[in-house]
Protein backbone atom coordinates (compact mmCIF):
# COMPACT_ATOMS: atom_id res chain seq x y z
CA UNK A 1 0.00 0.00 0.00
CA UNK A 2 1.61 3.28 -0.91
CA UNK A 3 1.94 6.18 1.21
CA UNK A 4 -1.17 9.03 0.90
CA UNK A 5 0.57 12.26 -1.23
CA UNK A 6 -1.13 15.30 -1.60
CA UNK A 7 -1.06 15.71 -5.50
CA UNK A 8 0.15 19.19 -6.68
CA UNK A 9 0.90 17.34 -10.27
CA UNK A 10 -0.63 18.93 -13.80
CA UNK A 11 -3.40 15.36 -13.99
CA UNK A 12 -4.41 13.47 -12.90
CA UNK A 13 -4.90 15.61 -9.73
CA UNK A 14 -6.26 15.83 -5.88
CA UNK A 15 -9.38 14.27 -5.96
CA UNK A 16 -11.39 14.50 -2.21
CA UNK A 17 -12.40 11.52 -0.32
CA UNK A 18 -15.90 12.50 -0.59
CA UNK A 19 -15.65 12.75 -4.34
CA UNK A 20 -14.29 9.58 -4.44
CA UNK A 21 -16.78 8.15 -2.19
CA UNK A 22 -19.72 9.04 -4.55
CA UNK A 23 -18.58 7.24 -7.32
CA UNK A 24 -19.54 4.09 -4.70
CA UNK A 25 -23.59 4.98 -5.13
CA UNK A 26 -25.29 1.29 -6.78
CA UNK A 27 -24.81 0.57 -10.94
CA UNK A 28 -27.84 1.68 -12.98
CA UNK A 29 -27.69 0.63 -16.88
CA UNK A 30 -27.33 3.45 -19.58
CA UNK A 31 -30.35 2.93 -21.07
CA UNK A 32 -32.57 3.75 -18.01
CA UNK A 33 -34.75 6.36 -16.87
CA UNK A 34 -32.42 7.07 -13.47
CA UNK A 35 -29.76 7.29 -16.23
CA UNK A 36 -31.62 9.90 -18.58
CA UNK A 37 -31.97 11.66 -15.53
CA UNK A 38 -28.38 11.75 -14.73
CA UNK A 39 -26.92 12.90 -17.97
CA UNK A 40 -29.51 15.41 -18.29
CA UNK A 41 -28.88 16.85 -14.66
CA UNK A 42 -25.27 16.98 -15.35
CA UNK A 43 -25.29 18.71 -18.76
CA UNK A 44 -27.08 21.58 -17.13
CA UNK A 45 -25.01 22.22 -14.64
CA UNK A 46 -22.12 22.14 -17.09
CA UNK A 47 -24.43 25.34 -18.63
CA UNK A 48 -24.95 26.45 -15.82
CA UNK A 49 -21.11 26.18 -14.20
CA UNK A 50 -19.32 26.95 -17.31
CA UNK A 51 -21.88 30.07 -18.63
CA UNK A 52 -22.03 29.04 -22.24
CA UNK A 53 -24.99 28.44 -23.92
CA UNK A 54 -23.22 26.16 -26.20
CA UNK A 55 -23.94 22.64 -27.22
CA UNK A 56 -22.27 20.06 -24.48
CA UNK A 57 -21.35 16.12 -25.38
CA UNK A 58 -19.34 13.92 -23.05
CA UNK A 59 -17.58 10.92 -24.11
CA UNK A 60 -16.09 7.78 -22.58
CA UNK A 61 -12.77 8.72 -23.33
CA UNK A 62 -9.90 10.80 -22.06
CA UNK A 63 -9.33 14.23 -23.72
CA UNK A 64 -7.55 13.20 -26.74
CA UNK A 65 -10.46 10.96 -27.91
CA UNK A 66 -12.41 14.70 -28.50
CA UNK A 67 -9.52 16.25 -29.80
CA UNK A 68 -9.32 13.61 -32.63
CA UNK A 69 -13.07 13.78 -32.96
CA UNK A 70 -12.48 17.23 -33.65
CA UNK A 71 -10.41 16.60 -36.98
CA UNK A 72 -12.60 13.97 -37.72
CA UNK A 73 -15.30 15.59 -37.98
CA UNK A 74 -14.16 19.34 -38.67
CA UNK A 75 -11.83 18.88 -41.33
CA UNK A 76 -12.31 17.10 -45.03
CA UNK A 77 -8.85 18.17 -45.89
CA UNK A 78 -6.67 20.86 -44.73
CA UNK A 79 -6.42 21.98 -41.06
CA UNK A 80 -3.87 24.70 -39.70
CA UNK A 81 -2.51 23.58 -36.13
CA UNK A 82 -0.85 26.61 -33.59
CA UNK A 83 1.60 25.49 -31.57
CA UNK A 84 3.73 26.54 -28.71
CA UNK A 85 4.26 23.44 -26.95
CA UNK A 86 3.95 19.75 -26.80
CA UNK A 87 0.09 19.76 -26.82
CA UNK A 88 0.36 21.95 -29.50
CA UNK A 89 2.12 19.48 -31.55
CA UNK A 90 0.52 16.60 -30.05
CA UNK A 91 -3.02 18.10 -32.07
CA UNK A 92 -0.95 18.81 -35.27
CA UNK A 93 0.05 14.99 -34.99
CA UNK A 94 -3.57 13.78 -34.79
CA UNK A 95 -4.02 15.99 -37.40
CA UNK A 96 -1.52 13.97 -39.73
CA UNK A 97 -2.63 10.43 -38.39
CA UNK A 98 -6.02 11.00 -39.57
CA UNK A 99 -4.81 11.66 -42.78
CA UNK A 100 -5.40 15.57 -42.50
CA UNK A 101 -2.87 18.08 -44.38
CA UNK A 102 -1.94 20.16 -41.83
CA UNK A 103 -0.40 23.16 -41.65
CA UNK A 104 1.47 23.76 -39.15
CA UNK A 105 2.45 27.14 -37.21
CA UNK A 106 5.08 26.98 -34.22
CA UNK A 107 5.89 29.82 -32.10
CA UNK A 108 8.38 29.95 -29.56
CA UNK A 109 7.92 27.38 -26.28
CA UNK A 110 7.43 29.87 -23.43
CA UNK A 111 6.28 32.56 -25.19
CA UNK A 112 2.51 33.14 -26.23
CA UNK A 113 1.35 32.61 -29.46
CA UNK A 114 -0.03 35.85 -31.36
CA UNK A 115 -2.30 36.15 -33.75
CA UNK A 116 -0.05 37.72 -36.32
CA UNK A 117 1.96 34.50 -36.14
CA UNK A 118 -0.39 32.95 -37.99
CA UNK A 119 -2.08 35.20 -39.89
CA UNK A 120 0.16 34.97 -43.19
CA UNK A 121 -0.60 31.42 -43.37
CA UNK A 122 -4.00 31.72 -43.49
CA UNK A 123 -5.66 30.87 -46.91
CA UNK A 124 -9.48 29.78 -48.05
CA UNK A 125 -8.49 26.43 -48.07
CA UNK A 126 -8.37 25.61 -44.40
CA UNK A 127 -10.77 24.29 -43.41
CA UNK A 128 -10.14 24.46 -38.91
CA UNK A 129 -7.38 26.05 -36.84
CA UNK A 130 -6.50 24.04 -33.47
CA UNK A 131 -4.91 26.20 -30.62
CA UNK A 132 -4.35 25.15 -27.06
CA UNK A 133 -5.86 27.60 -24.43
CA UNK A 134 -3.20 26.51 -21.48
CA UNK A 135 -0.08 24.74 -22.58
CA UNK A 136 0.54 22.61 -20.24
CA UNK A 137 4.45 21.87 -21.42
CA UNK A 138 5.36 25.14 -21.05
CA UNK A 139 2.65 26.82 -18.54
CA UNK A 140 1.60 29.52 -20.94
CA UNK A 141 -1.67 30.70 -21.28
CA UNK A 142 -2.76 31.41 -24.62
CA UNK A 143 -5.10 34.31 -25.77
CA UNK A 144 -7.78 32.42 -27.16
CA UNK A 145 -9.66 34.90 -28.02
CA UNK A 146 -7.69 37.36 -29.91
CA UNK A 147 -6.37 34.41 -32.11
CA UNK A 148 -10.19 33.41 -32.64
CA UNK A 149 -11.46 36.90 -33.96
CA UNK A 150 -8.52 37.28 -36.04
CA UNK A 151 -9.04 34.03 -37.49
CA UNK A 152 -12.51 34.78 -38.08
CA UNK A 153 -11.62 37.93 -39.99
CA UNK A 154 -9.74 36.29 -42.04
CA UNK A 155 -11.40 33.42 -43.73
CA UNK A 156 -14.31 31.25 -41.95
CA UNK A 157 -12.37 28.27 -40.56
CA UNK A 158 -13.82 26.48 -37.57
CA UNK A 159 -11.96 26.88 -34.29
CA UNK A 160 -11.00 24.38 -32.16
CA UNK A 161 -9.44 24.92 -28.42
CA UNK A 162 -7.94 22.59 -26.28
CA UNK A 163 -9.44 23.31 -22.88
CA UNK A 164 -7.68 20.82 -20.71
CA UNK A 165 -5.91 22.09 -18.27
CA UNK A 166 -8.03 25.57 -18.55
CA UNK A 167 -11.22 24.86 -18.40
CA UNK A 168 -13.07 24.85 -14.42
CA UNK A 169 -9.47 26.71 -13.07
CA UNK A 170 -9.89 30.26 -15.57
CA UNK A 171 -12.52 32.26 -16.76
CA UNK A 172 -12.75 31.77 -20.74
CA UNK A 173 -15.67 33.53 -21.34
CA UNK A 174 -16.75 30.76 -23.42
CA UNK A 175 -19.51 32.68 -24.91
CA UNK A 176 -17.53 35.69 -26.09
CA UNK A 177 -14.43 33.11 -27.65
CA UNK A 178 -16.05 32.75 -30.72
CA UNK A 179 -14.79 29.17 -31.33
CA UNK A 180 -16.39 26.06 -32.57
CA UNK A 181 -15.14 23.51 -29.82
CA UNK A 182 -13.88 23.58 -26.36
CA UNK A 183 -12.90 20.42 -25.07
CA UNK A 184 -11.58 19.19 -21.49
CA UNK A 185 -11.22 16.26 -19.35
CA UNK A 186 -12.46 15.13 -16.11
CA UNK A 187 -9.11 14.44 -14.33
CA UNK A 188 -7.54 18.48 -14.24
CA UNK A 189 -9.22 21.20 -12.68
CA UNK A 190 -12.44 19.68 -12.41
CA UNK A 191 -10.42 17.45 -9.63
CA UNK A 192 -12.36 13.86 -10.75
CA UNK A 193 -10.35 10.50 -11.55
CA UNK A 194 -9.78 10.32 -15.13
CA UNK A 195 -11.92 8.47 -17.76
CA UNK A 196 -14.41 11.43 -19.41
CA UNK A 197 -14.32 13.62 -21.64
CA UNK A 198 -16.23 16.88 -22.39
CA UNK A 199 -16.98 19.27 -25.30
CA UNK A 200 -18.76 22.28 -25.92
CA UNK A 201 -19.66 22.70 -29.97
CA UNK A 202 -21.19 24.95 -32.14
CA UNK A 203 -24.21 24.27 -34.86
CA UNK A 204 -21.40 25.20 -36.81
CA UNK A 205 -18.93 21.99 -36.54
CA UNK A 206 -22.29 19.83 -36.36
CA UNK A 207 -23.16 21.45 -39.98
CA UNK A 208 -19.61 20.81 -41.38
CA UNK A 209 -19.23 17.30 -39.79
CA UNK A 210 -22.21 16.28 -42.45
CA UNK A 211 -20.26 16.69 -45.27
CA UNK A 212 -17.29 15.07 -43.59
CA UNK A 213 -16.68 11.27 -44.96
CA UNK A 214 -15.04 8.63 -42.76
CA UNK A 215 -15.98 10.37 -39.43
CA UNK A 216 -15.77 6.84 -37.70
CA UNK A 217 -17.75 5.60 -35.29
CA UNK A 218 -17.17 6.48 -31.82
CA UNK A 219 -15.79 9.90 -32.03
CA UNK A 220 -18.95 10.54 -34.35
CA UNK A 221 -20.36 13.79 -33.02
CA UNK A 222 -23.56 13.65 -35.20
CA UNK A 223 -24.72 10.53 -33.54
CA UNK A 224 -23.07 11.61 -30.43
CA UNK A 225 -25.36 14.68 -30.58
CA UNK A 226 -28.14 12.60 -31.30
CA UNK A 227 -28.04 10.34 -28.47
CA UNK A 228 -27.44 13.29 -26.11
CA UNK A 229 -30.54 14.73 -27.46
CA UNK A 230 -32.19 12.04 -25.55
CA UNK A 231 -30.07 11.86 -22.51
CA UNK A 232 -27.79 8.98 -23.16
CA UNK A 233 -24.50 8.43 -24.68
CA UNK A 234 -23.41 6.70 -27.90
CA UNK A 235 -21.71 4.15 -26.04
CA UNK A 236 -21.41 2.95 -22.57
CA UNK A 237 -20.51 5.22 -20.10
CA UNK A 238 -18.53 5.18 -16.77
CA UNK A 239 -21.62 5.58 -14.60
CA UNK A 240 -19.36 5.76 -11.42
CA UNK A 241 -17.65 8.76 -12.89
CA UNK A 242 -21.04 10.53 -13.37
CA UNK A 243 -21.77 10.27 -9.84
CA UNK A 244 -19.30 11.88 -9.24
CA UNK A 245 -18.99 14.50 -11.41
CA UNK A 246 -22.61 15.20 -10.48
CA UNK A 247 -21.90 15.56 -6.90
CA UNK A 248 -18.64 17.71 -8.03
CA UNK A 249 -20.56 19.97 -10.05
CA UNK A 250 -22.98 20.41 -6.67
CA UNK A 251 -19.73 21.55 -4.99
CA UNK A 252 -18.64 23.58 -7.44
CA UNK A 253 -22.09 25.53 -7.63
CA UNK A 254 -21.71 25.78 -3.68
CA UNK A 255 -18.17 27.37 -3.90
CA UNK A 256 -19.25 29.80 -6.77
CA UNK A 257 -17.45 29.38 -9.88
CA UNK A 258 -15.94 32.85 -9.64
CA UNK A 259 -14.65 31.76 -6.73
CA UNK A 260 -13.47 28.80 -7.73
CA UNK A 261 -11.80 31.19 -10.32
CA UNK A 262 -10.27 33.39 -8.19
CA UNK A 263 -8.95 30.67 -5.50
CA UNK A 264 -7.10 29.55 -8.91
CA UNK A 265 -5.07 32.51 -9.48
CA UNK A 266 -4.26 32.84 -5.38
CA UNK A 267 -3.03 29.93 -5.86
CA UNK A 268 -1.16 30.49 -8.75
CA UNK A 269 0.43 33.81 -7.58
CA UNK A 270 1.77 32.34 -4.92
CA UNK A 271 3.25 29.89 -6.50
CA UNK A 272 4.68 32.32 -8.80
CA UNK A 273 5.85 34.74 -6.29
CA UNK A 274 8.08 31.39 -4.45
CA UNK A 275 9.40 30.48 -7.99
CA UNK A 276 10.45 33.21 -9.11
CA UNK A 277 12.70 34.15 -5.98
CA UNK A 278 14.63 30.84 -5.76
CA UNK A 279 14.30 29.41 -9.91
CA UNK A 280 12.56 30.87 -12.44
CA UNK A 281 9.75 30.82 -14.41
CA UNK A 282 9.55 29.49 -17.55
CA UNK A 283 6.48 31.37 -19.08
CA UNK A 284 6.11 34.99 -20.85
CA UNK A 285 4.89 37.47 -17.84
CA UNK A 286 1.07 38.54 -18.78
CA UNK A 287 0.39 34.74 -19.81
CA UNK A 288 0.79 33.24 -17.20
CA UNK A 289 -1.16 29.85 -16.09
CA UNK A 290 -3.48 30.00 -13.14
CA UNK A 291 -3.22 26.30 -13.21
CA UNK A 292 0.59 25.03 -14.08
CA UNK A 293 3.48 27.10 -13.17
CA UNK A 294 6.58 25.84 -15.05
CA UNK A 295 9.80 26.19 -13.03
CA UNK A 296 13.12 26.75 -14.78
CA UNK A 297 15.38 23.95 -12.70
CA UNK A 298 18.21 26.17 -12.73
CA UNK A 299 20.70 23.22 -12.34
CA UNK A 300 18.27 22.14 -9.11
CA UNK A 301 18.33 18.33 -8.40
CA UNK A 302 14.90 17.65 -9.53
CA UNK A 303 14.76 13.96 -8.66
CA UNK A 304 16.29 15.05 -4.60
CA UNK A 305 13.72 17.53 -4.32
CA UNK A 306 10.78 15.27 -5.73
CA UNK A 307 12.19 12.02 -3.41
CA UNK A 308 12.13 14.78 -0.60
CA UNK A 309 8.67 16.18 -1.13
CA UNK A 310 7.10 12.68 -1.37
CA UNK A 311 8.71 11.54 1.53
CA UNK A 312 6.91 14.85 3.32
CA UNK A 313 3.43 13.83 1.45
CA UNK A 314 3.31 16.22 -1.58
CA UNK A 315 3.38 14.92 -5.43
CA UNK A 316 4.46 17.57 -7.90
CA UNK A 317 5.39 16.98 -11.98
CA UNK A 318 8.63 16.48 -13.75
CA UNK A 319 8.77 18.90 -17.11
CA UNK A 320 7.43 17.59 -20.00
CA UNK A 321 8.12 17.43 -23.68
CA UNK A 322 11.47 19.38 -24.66
CA UNK A 323 12.33 20.89 -21.96
CA UNK A 324 11.83 18.04 -19.61
CA UNK A 325 15.01 18.01 -17.95
CA UNK A 326 15.42 21.27 -17.78
CA UNK A 327 11.97 22.30 -15.91
CA UNK A 328 9.82 21.36 -14.05
CA UNK A 329 5.78 21.91 -12.95
CA UNK A 330 3.29 22.74 -10.02
CA UNK A 331 -0.27 21.85 -11.07
CA UNK A 332 -2.14 24.14 -8.92
CA UNK A 333 -5.75 23.58 -9.83
CA UNK A 334 -8.78 21.52 -8.61
CA UNK A 335 -9.89 21.50 -5.39
CA UNK A 336 -6.45 22.55 -3.53
CA UNK A 337 -6.83 25.67 -1.08
CA UNK A 338 -4.56 28.50 -0.56
CA UNK A 339 -3.41 26.63 2.67
CA UNK A 340 -2.44 23.51 1.01
CA UNK A 341 0.00 25.46 -1.52
CA UNK A 342 1.24 27.29 1.56
CA UNK A 343 1.94 24.10 2.73
CA UNK A 344 3.52 22.26 -0.03
CA UNK A 345 5.92 25.92 -0.63
CA UNK A 346 7.21 25.76 2.48
CA UNK A 347 7.95 21.84 2.38
CA UNK A 348 9.53 22.45 -0.80
CA UNK A 349 11.97 25.13 1.00
CA UNK A 350 12.97 22.74 3.52
CA UNK A 351 13.79 20.55 1.30
CA UNK A 352 15.67 22.69 -0.67
CA UNK A 353 17.32 23.68 2.71
CA UNK A 354 18.42 20.26 3.38
CA UNK A 355 20.06 19.29 -0.31
C1 LIG B 1 -3.21 20.67 -22.76
C2 LIG B 1 -3.46 19.20 -22.82
N1 LIG B 1 -4.04 18.70 -23.91
C3 LIG B 1 -4.30 17.38 -24.04
C4 LIG B 1 -3.96 16.49 -23.06
C5 LIG B 1 -4.27 15.05 -23.23
O1 LIG B 1 -5.38 14.75 -22.44
P1 LIG B 1 -5.83 13.24 -22.14
O2 LIG B 1 -4.66 12.58 -21.50
O3 LIG B 1 -6.99 13.43 -21.20
O4 LIG B 1 -6.19 12.61 -23.40
C6 LIG B 1 -3.34 16.97 -21.89
C7 LIG B 1 -2.92 16.03 -20.85
O5 LIG B 1 -2.14 16.33 -19.99
C8 LIG B 1 -3.09 18.35 -21.76
O6 LIG B 1 -2.51 18.85 -20.68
Amino acid sequence: MSVKRTLFTVGPVEVRKEVLDAMTRPMITHRSKDYEKLQEGIVEKLHQTLDTDMQIIMSPSSASGLLEACVRNGVKRRMMGLSNGSFGDRWQSIGEENGKEVVKVNGEWGKALRPDDMLSHLDASVEAITVVANESSTGVLNPVKDIAKAARKENDALVFVDGVTAVYGTDLKIDDLGIDALVFGTQKALALPPGLAIMCLSDRLLEKAKEVPYRGYYFDLLQMKKMADKHYSLTTPPVSLMYALDFQLDRILEEGVQARYRRHREMGDLVRRWASERLGLFAEPGFYSDTITVIDRKGLDFSKLNKGLKEKGYEISNGYGAIKETTFRIGHMGDLTVDEIKGLLEAMDEVMEAM
